[in-house]
C-alpha cells in the first residue's frame, strides 16, 4: 500500500488561507527570507542541482529555465518578468486550483524565490477565469502579503522588491499555452507566438520572462528548506520529488493525490483512489489529459516519471489519471477528445483549422465494422501526423499523441 508524500501540498489543509497570521505563525515566508540571504546564482545551482521539472506538462528543467532567463540580457531590457501559469485548462487536470484554493502563500513564496533569482521585479499570475475561488483567495493573499512588507519594495530589506498583481484568462486552451499566454497577457487576443525565441529571451512585451506553473513554484520552498539531496531522495533518479496526480473516471475515490514519483498506476488507482468502480477491469487509461496518452495493463507496473512512462510510448503530462473501465469505449473518448481539439483550434493556420475537423470527419461513421475501423485509425494517424509536422503550434501538433497511443496500445480494440 502506497500513501500520499506532499511537498506541494504540504500546508494544505493545515492554515485559513484567508489568514496570513495564521501561516506567518507557522514559520510562513521563512524561506524566502532564507533564500535572500543566497546570491541568486546560488538559488539557480540549487535548483539545478535538485533536478526539479515543470509541472505544467513538458517537465523541463526548472534550474535551467532560471539560469536561461537570469543570464538573457539585450540593449532594450528595462524589465524583467515572473509569470505563473494557472490557466490550468487541460482536460481532467485541477491540482493548481487546489495549491491556489488551500495554500496561496506557497506559490507567493515560490514566485518571490524565484523572481529573486532572476532579477524580475515584475510579476503576474495568469488565473483561469472560472476559478473564482482561486482568484478571490489568491487576491486576498497577495493583498495580505503586500500589508505585511511581504511585496513590494526591500522584501526583507535584502533590496529587492516584486510587484505581483493577476490577470484572468478567458477560458481558451491555448492560452495556457505559454507565448500564446503571454499574447494574452500583453492584452492581444490569444493567438500562438513562434518558438524561438523562448520567453527568457523575448517573453512579456519583448523582455526576458520566466514562466512557470503554480505546482513548480509551490516546490520551490521547500528546496530552499531542505535542500537538493534531500529532494532527489524522494523520487526517481531522472524525475525527482512529489507530483499532484487528478484521478477521475471510473474509480470509487476520484480526486487530487500528492506522491512521490516512482508510483505506479497500479498503485495509484488500487491505494489512493479506492479501485475500479463495481470491481470491473481496467480497458485504458488516459495519461496527461487531450494531449495525453492512453495506456493499457502492460504500463500499469512502470514507475512514473517523465521519462520511464516516454520509453513506454506514454507521457505524464500535467499528471491528470483518467480511468476507463471495460465497458468505456474508445472511439467514444477518442471521438470527445477530438471535438474538443476542433473546438480549441484558433483558426489561425490551415492544418489545424482545417485538419481537427477532418479527423472528426473521418471518424463520423462511427457504425462501421471492426476491419473498417482499422482504416479510420490509419486514416486518422496519416491526417495527424500531417498535421503534427506543419501545424504552426503545440495544439495542432496534439491530436497525434492520443491518436498514436491507441494504436500502438488498442489497434485490435478500437
Ligand atoms: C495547448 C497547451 C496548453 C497548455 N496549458 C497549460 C496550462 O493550462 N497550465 C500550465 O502550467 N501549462 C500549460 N501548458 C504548458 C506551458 O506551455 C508551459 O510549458 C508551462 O507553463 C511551463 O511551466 P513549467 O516549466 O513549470 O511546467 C500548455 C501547453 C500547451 C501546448
Ligand atoms: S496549430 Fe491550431 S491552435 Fe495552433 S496556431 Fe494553428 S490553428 Fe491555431
Amino acid at each position: 500500500m502506497i500513501s500520499e508524500k506532499r511537498i506541494a501540498l504540504k500546508n494544505a489543509g493545515k492554515y485559513n488561507p484567508e489568514n496570513i497570521n495564521n501561516y506567518l505563525s507557522t514559520g510562513g515566508y521563512k524561506n524566502v527570507k532564507k533564500a535572500y540571504k543566497l546570491n541568486p546564482s546560488e538559488i539557480i545551482d540549487l535548483l539545478i542541482d535538485s533536478k526539479l521539472r515543470g509541472r505544467g506538462g513538458a517537465g523541463f528543467p526548472t534550474g535551467l529555465k532560471e539560469k536561461f532567463t537570469n543570464e538573457s540580457v539585450c540593449n532594450r531590457c528595462i524589465q524583467k518578468y515572473i509569470v505563473c501559469n494557472a490557466d490550468e485548462g487541460e482536460p481532467g487536470t485541477f491540482k493548481d486550483r487546489v495549491i491556489m484554493e488551500q495554500d496561496p502563500h506557497v506559490l507567493i513564496e515560490g514566485m518571490l524565490i524565484a523572481a529573486y533569482a532572476i532579477g524580475a521585479t515584475k510579476g503576474f499570475i495568469y488565473i483561469r477565469g472560472e476559478y473564482t475561488d482561486s482568484i478571490k483567495i489568491v487576491r486576498n493573499a497577495l493583498e495580505q502579503a503586500y500589508q505585511n512588507g511581504l511585496l513590494g519594495k526591500n522584501i526583507f530589506e535584502s533590496g529587492f522588491d516584486l510587484d505581483l498583481e493577476i490577470k484572468l484568462g478567458a477560458g481558451s486552451y491555448l492560452c495556457g499555452e505559454e507565448l500564446t499566454l503571454l499574447e494574452s497577457l500583453e492584452g492581444k487576443r490569444g493567438y500562438p507566438r513562434i518558438k524561438p525565441p523562448f520567453p527568457a529571451e523575448k517573453g512579456l512585451f519583448g523582455m526576458p520572462t520566466l514562466i512557470n506553473n503554480v505546482e513548480t513554484f509551490a516546490h520551490i520552498p521547500y528546496i530552499i528548506e531542505y535542500g537538493a539531496e534531500h529532494y532527489k531522495s524522494i523520487g526517481t533518479a531522472n524525475t525527482p520529488g512529489t507530483k499532484i496526480f487528478t484521478i477521475s473516471g471510473d474509480v470509487n475515490k476520484p480526486g487530487y493525490y500528492e506522491t512521490a514519483l516512482g508510483v505506479t498506476l497500479r498503485q495509484l488507482i488500487r491505494d489512493l483512489a479506492g479501485g475500479v468502480k463495481n470491481n470491473k477491469k481496467i480497458k485504458a487509461v488516459l495519461i496527461g489529459g487531450a494531449a495525453g496518452t492512453f495506456v493499457d495493463e502492460s504500463v500499469m507496473e512502470t514507475p512514473i516519471g517523465f521519462d520511464t512512462l516516454k520509453e513506454k510510448g506514454a507521457v505524464l503530462g500535467s499528471g491528470a489519471i483518467m480511468v476507463m473501465s471495460e465497458e468505456r469505449s474508445l472511439f467514444d473518448m477518442l471521438h470527445s477528445i477530438l471535438e474538443f481539439f476542433k473546438h480549441e483550434s484558433c483558426g489561425k493556420c490551415v492544418p489545424c483549422r482545417i485538419g481537427t475537423s477532418q479527423l472528426l470527419l473521418i471518424m463520423s461513421d462511427s457504425k462501421k465494422t471492426v476491419s473498417e475501423r482499422k482504416t479510420i485509425l490509419e486514416k486518422l494517424l496519416y491526417e495527424a501526423e500531417y498535421m503534427a509536422k506543419s501545424s504552426l503550434c503545440p495544439l495542432g501538433q496534439s491530436p497525434i499523441i492520443p491518436i498514436r497511443s491507441i494504436n500502438q496500445f488498442f489497434n485490435d480494440q478500437f
